[in-house]
């Protein structure tokens, strides 16, 4: 159930851009309508569904220009509307002089306010089925045929078809008043428009399984809505850096985090963009990095952007702060502060400075608005929140409204070296979300050479592009092996590879024998006190991606 106090239309470098708005109840799909949107180029945002009608009307009232909203989505939900618990918006939203897109879920809400008769799960469908429609600007370039009306049932064979994706158990059986658009099968109504303004479809445009799906979208967003091409990276970069320089001013100081992952590393360079050496970035060895990661990230930061850096070394600090925490969640709390304290220590040396700039990400904000979820939990650790108020700084998060893909394509444009710009997503928490247990120097290296050693393989197989995320997992549990003559005990290592998109579900890769055989011989041959290696088969949900 999406975050009901998520309500406002935030603002970021993206202030001033006309919109479109989705409204989440809910669905999976929910961000990724988000995302094919501004692939489309259009500058799309979520936000939640019980959004007050009030505010709604001041984004659609402003003028053009000026981030005005030309349009809004209904997104999916998995809920019932006939449930008494569902996600139901303001109905005045029907009565905005605004084009308006229901999918699935919100295609049924429009029916069921309008009056018409939404089925309860008799006939569910579900994956691929195929659409008749009629021309219409939503279906506009869809087919050659042009056929431009047709009855229901009758005109099987006649009117175009494409195959779309659906997933839904109700089912809208009927809709008077509405000029009915599409039908399947099981689904008379399956894509309506009513008042040349509001349109609802059942099935997912978002997803690459409906066939023409973007330009289905495409047509809602320049047809429908009405909007200008707005949303490009290189509009976002130039819009970002001329944002920072704003902010700060011709005088003003930051201070960023760096971490080497390609969040923190493009908000320093596009704040570096802004303002040169006026940023400072601080480099914090926990001890929990990946091999070879402090080298590297020294080596890109100083001595190829030549930006201004204080490198803190701090590995001892850190592992004396470990010593006998077990749980993982005690760990992610104690590398938070530890992190927070030496930042804090360092930026009160730096003296001066007024602002922080932090690597936030459009999925950390919109997760952890939602209360309880496990992102909201994951994030806790480096949620350095409370640094801004304790050194007295203003936030700058130019990436805030960005997905992970879109921060990829931002450093590509900034010519970040393609190690950072290819590498795994690593979590805040590093090794030790790798590690089981307490955190020791022994496991900390298996995990490490071990997870080297996987990367390794993967490169050399062709797989690491090919896969979100891999590593290798270390605990307390010992095995039997065998050394020579002689048997003895040694550590299990885990390797897990997962592929995914945006880290919110997860299913492991099922990676040829041969990768998965050189990976173990590897691991057991070189990595000392290793003696068994074992593959995580497990998916996300219910494992999460991390161990720890
Ligand atoms: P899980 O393990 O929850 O992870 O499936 C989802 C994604 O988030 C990353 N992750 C973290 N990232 N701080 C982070 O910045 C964390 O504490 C943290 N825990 C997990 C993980 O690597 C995966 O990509």
């Amino acid at each position: 159930m999406p975050n009901p106090k998520r309500n406002s239309i935030m603002e970021g470098a993206e202030k001033g851009k006309d919109k479109v708005v989705v409204l989440d109840f809910g669905g999976q799909y929910s961000h990724l309508i988000v995302r094919r949107c501004r692939d489309l180029g259009v500058y799309t945002e979520l936000i939640s569904y019980d959004i007050a009608i009030e505010e709604l009307k001041r984004g659609i009232e402003v003028e053009e220009g000026e981030g005005k909203i030309k349009g809004i989505i209904l997104s999916g939900s998995p809920f019932s509307i006939h449930d008494s618990s569902s996600p139901k918006c303001s109905y005045e939203i029907l009565d905005l002089n605004i084009p308006i897109l229901g999918i699935c879920y919100g295609a049924q809400l429009i029916a069921y306010v309008e009056g018409g008769v939404v089925g309860e799960g008799r006939k569910a469908e579900f994956g691929r089925t195929e659409l008749l429609f009629k021309d219409s600007e939503l279906f506009e370039g869809i087919s050659e045929s042009g056929i431009s009306s047709y009855r229901a049932c009758d005109v099987v064979g006649q009117s175009p078809t494409i195959n779309v994706w659906m997933s839904h158990g109700d089912v809208i059986e009927r809709l008077d008043g509405a000029d009915i658009l599409g039908y399947t099968r099981n689904t008379p109504v399956a894509a309506f428009r009513i008042n040349d303004r509001i349109y609802g479809v059942q099935f997912h445009p978002e997803v690459h399984h409906t066939e023409k799906g973007a330009k289905i979208l495409w047509n809602f967003l320049y047809k429908i809505c009405g909007c200008e091409r707005n949303w490009t990276i290189e509009s976002f970069v130039r819009d970002a850096i001329g944002e920072i320089k704003r902010e700060v001013g011709s005088d003003g100081r930051v201070v960023c985090g760096l971490s080497g992952g390609i969040d923190s590393s493009t908000t320093a360079l596009l704040v570096n963009k802004a303002i040169g050496d006026r940023l400072t970035c601080i480099f914090v060895d926990n001890g929990l990095l990946r091999k070879g990661e402090k080298e590297e990230v020294l080596n890109t930061f100083e001595n190829n952007f030549k930006m201004k850096m204080v490198f803190v070394d701090a590995k001892e600090r850190f592992l004396n702060e470990l010593r006998g925490v077990k749980d993982a969640e005690a760990k992610r709390r104690m590398i938070g502060e530890v992190f927070i304290n030496i930042f804090e220590e360092e930026a009160k040396k730096l003296g001066n400075v007024d602002f922080l700039a932090q690597g936030t990400i459009y999925p950390d904000r919109i997760e952890s608005a939602r209360s309880g979820s496990v992102a909201s939990r994951i994030k806790s650790h480096h949620n350095v929140g409370a640094l801004p108020e304790k050194l007295g700084l203003k936030l700058i998060e130019p990436i805030k409204n960005l997905y992970k893909d879109e921060v990829r394509e931002v450093a590509k444009e900034l010519n970040m070296p393609l190690q950072i710009l290819n590498q795994h997503p690593f979590p805040g928490p590093g090794l030790a979300a790798r590690v089981i247990g307490e955190v020791t120097e022994d496991k900390l290296r298996i995990c490490r050479e071990a997870s080297w050693i996987v990367e390794e393989e993967l490169k050399q197989s062709g797989w690491y592009n090919k896969v979100w995320q891999a590593f290798a997992v270390v605990g307390d549990d010992v095995a039997t092996g065998v050394l020579g003559d002689a048997r003895s005990l040694g550590r299990i290592v885990t390797i897990r590879v997962v592929e995914s998109k945006e880290a919110m579900t997860a299913d492991f890769v099922k990676l040829p024998y041969k990768v998965l055989e050189s990976m173990s011989k590897r691991i057991t041959n070189e990595v000392k006190g290793v003696t068994w290696v074992t593959y995580a088969i497990s998916s996300k949900p219910p494992s999460t991606i991390e161990p720890c």
